[in-house]
């Protein structure tokens, strides 16, 4: 659990007013985990994108922090036989129950692996690694260093590294929070304020909960979690470093009126 004062910006003055009532964990933890597995069962974005780049390199694909597989799914659905690695059981055991659901030969060709994406030694190669929704940004310098020289190691002849990564624009760079409401796939609504001081090299996403469920006397739990701001150069740059080169930028639909997604496609050097 992390302490509510922990949380920078609007989302804390919010918090600090419920005193005691109130619990914060990380979006990926048990409790946070099923609240981002509804948002993310809603979000479709990069997918059409990525899957247009794996079909081109047909061949076993390894799926980095996989979460609750809202990717996973998608590409297993493409035939391929996929690796889902991921750092917290409870997300895998998330993703194991969609596979029950599925049918046998989708679930027979899914793996799921618990795992660092900074250090991992898998013993075979792919021929697409992916790392979606910006995950990247959860590593500091010393892990995608680890992480890139995992994925190289993983990778088969002319295969393709994926990741995406969030540019920020518009209004982003004035330091005011982002105020808004976003749907789950249960159809629950959530209310999400995201605060980047200006010139931050990180920001802040916080769900808490809708005014009308705070009207009782029940505890109240609120989510956070803090994503690196990784712009395209700078991860262009750590990828050659690291021996792969960037054969394509795949800019995809704005995001939100600060966001611009943006996936890069490398291959090792
Ligand atoms: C933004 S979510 C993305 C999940 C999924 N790819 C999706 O599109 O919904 C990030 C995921 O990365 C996982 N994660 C965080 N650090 C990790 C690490 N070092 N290695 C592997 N997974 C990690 C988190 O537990 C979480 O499930």
């Amino acid at each position: 659990m992390t302490a509510a004062t922990a949380v920078p910006g609007l989302a804390g003055e919010i918090l600090a007013e419920f005193g005691s009532r109130i619990s914060v964990h990380d979006l990926y933890d048990e409790v946070g985990g099923p609240v981002y597995h509804d948002l993310a069962g809603s979000d479709t974005s990069e997918i059409r994108e990525m899957l247009r780049v794996v079909r081109a390199h047909p061949g076993p694909v390894l799926e980095l922090a996989a979460g609750s597989g809202r990717l996973t799914l998608p590409l297993l659905a493409l035939g391929r036989e996929v690796t889902a690695l991921e750092l917290k059981e409870s997300m895998l055991d998330l993703l194991r129950a969609r596979l029950a659901a599925a049918p046998r030969g989708t679930r027979e060709r899914c793996r799921p692996v618990q795992g660092d994406m900074s250090a991992f030694a898998l013993g075979r190669r792919f021929a697409v690694v992916v790392l979606g929704t910006a995950s990247v940004s959860l590593l500091d310098e010393e892990g995608r260093a680890g992480l890139y020289a995992c994925v190289r190691s993983h990778l088969a002849p002319g295969g393709r590294f994926l990741l995406s990564t969030v540019e920020l624009v518009g209004d982003a760079a004035d330091g005011a929070d982002l105020d808004f409401e976003a749907a789950g796939a249960s159809g629950t609504r959530y209310r999400m304020i995201e605060y980047r001081p200006a010139g931050a090299p990180v920001r802040n996403v916080t769900i808490i909960p809708l005014e009308k469920d705070t009207s009782t006397a029940e505890p109240i739990v609120a989510l956070t979690t803090t994503i690196r701001i990784l712009p395209v150069d700078r991860l262009e740059n750590e990828l050659a470093d690291a021996g792969m080169t960037v054969v394509a930028r795949h800019v995809m639909p704005a995001n939100g009126p600060r966001h611009l997604d943006v996936f890069l496609e490398a291959a090792a050097v």
